[in-house]
């Protein structure tokens, strides 16, 4: 059985429908890529597995339970952690603050977030709105971490960072892959970042997945036809 498996979603921002059947499943431990060009449903699915937005149509489930009637925090109390397009943390909270604003009991605690990230560790009295956009996107991360999550989604993590700060993120998800048996699934535009480190992927074009696969079959002629590179 699926650890994550989303089955014909269709979902809707009031009259304007978003998702038109997405269907993806993820293993524990594997990371899945979810792909596509902007506004074809990336966000919007990853709200669905959140419980952020409800869908209309198609099921979800996380560890063999259904939880499309679940709310957002009770997702989270399962085990699903989100690091949001746009990074967002409190502004006005430490770095420290912030992550113990998040924390659940589990493996993940601050010293283990400061292994992960030291430069959060040097900065953790610094109040989150006078970071880099490269240290509040660790932050975010970080923040997800504390959740002690299962399941860890990032949206756009690498979104608008400097080429040394996307590495560092890259290298961070590396080593939760490796050292962690958390499944992971990243929206990313970096296809040949994602290619070392994704297990699979699922493409979506107008809010339906068109394609899925092992992430090594992700050629150049599918990359033209869905993700326009
Ligand atoms: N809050 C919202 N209200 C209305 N429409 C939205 C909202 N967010 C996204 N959409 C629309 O839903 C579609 C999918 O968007 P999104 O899931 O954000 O795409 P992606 O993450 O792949 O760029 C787009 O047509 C977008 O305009
Ligand atoms: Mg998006």
């Amino acid at each position: 059985m699926s650890f994550l498996k989303l089955d014909g979603i269709t979902a809707s921002y009031g009259p304007a429908q978003a998702l038109f059947g997405v269907d993806l499943s993820l293993a524990e431990g594997e990371v899945c890529a979810l792909m596509g060009r902007n506004g074809m449903g990336k966000s919007t699915t990853v709200r669905v597995i959140c419980r952020l937005l409800a869908h209309s149509g198609g099921s979800v489930t996380f560890n063999n339970r259904d939880i499309g009637a679940l709310p957002p925090h009770k997702a989270a109390r399962l085990g699903i952690g989100l690091v949001p397009e746009g990074r967002r943390c409190f502004p006005n909270l430490t770095v420290s603050e912030n992550l113990i604003a998040a924390a659940r009991p589990g493996d993940w605690d601050l010293a283990r977030v400061a292994q992960l990230f030291p430069r959060l560790e040097e900065r953790r009295d610094q109040m989150a709105v006078s970071l880099s956009g490269g240290e509040q996107q660790m932050l975010a991360i970080g923040r997800a971490l504390m959740t002690n999550p299962r399941l860890l989604i990032l949206d756009e993590a690498t979104e608008g960072l400097a080429p040394v700060v996307r590495q560092e993120i890259w290298a961070a998800v590396g080593r939760l892959k490796s050292e962690t048996g958390m499944g992971i699934l990243l929206v990313d535009k970096s296809i040949s970042e994602l290619r070392l480190v994704a297990d699979r992927a699922v493409i979506l074009e107008r809010g339906a997945s068109v394609w899925s696969g092992v992430m090594a079959d992700v050629n150049h002629a599918l990359a033209d036809q869905y993700l326009g590179v």
